[in-house]
């Protein structure tokens, strides 16, 4: 098994944060048309030294073992920091101690990506300056020309 395998499996036979908030301020639902896969992730924020930032996220997926173990990462990862720096988080950075994804994998990570800014777009303004790195949102506008297309869900 490679380290990446042995991580996911570590990350499965716990992962954090399963399940839906039921008084969430926000919540993003994506599906990946590739593989049929969806998931669905919950914010709740609170006030902390005069910031809103996220009090837990929280998620529910349909989907691969990459997907969940991705998701457990980025949903503890994700506690205190502001609408504003999560939105900087690309699908890398929200994979955590998983490491780089394999390239087969790579939509798996990005499904989670959409599933927060699917999120964040729902909830309050964000005023912080567009990533620079490239986001599941720059993907999206390059739908056309990518093979990977992940799309919010109503
Ligand atoms: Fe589609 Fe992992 S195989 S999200």
């Amino acid at each position: 098994m490679s380290s990446f395998e042995s991580k996911v499996q570590e990350a499965l036979a716990n992962p954090k944060n399963q399940g839906e908030i039921p008084d969430a301020d926000a919540v993003g639902t994506v599906g990946s048309p590739e593989c049929g896969d969806m998931l669905r992730m919950w914010l709740k924020f609170t006030e902390k030294d005069g910031k809103r930032v996220i009090d837990r996220a929280s998620f529910q997926a349909f989907g691969c073992q990459t997907a969940i173990a991705v998701a457990s990462m980025a949903t503890e990862l994700l506690k205190g920091k502001t609408a504003e720096e999560a939105q900087q988080l690309s699908a890398r950075e929200l994979a955590g101690d998983l490491g780089a994804l394999p390239p087969m994998k790579i939509h798996c990570g990005q499904l989670v990506e959409g599933a927060l800014r699917n999120a964040l777009d729902s909830s309050a303004p964000v005023t912080a300056p567009a990533a620079t790195a490239p986001t599941l949102a720059a993907d999206l506008n390059r739908q056309a020309t990518g093979k990977i297309r992940i799309v919010p869900i109503d």
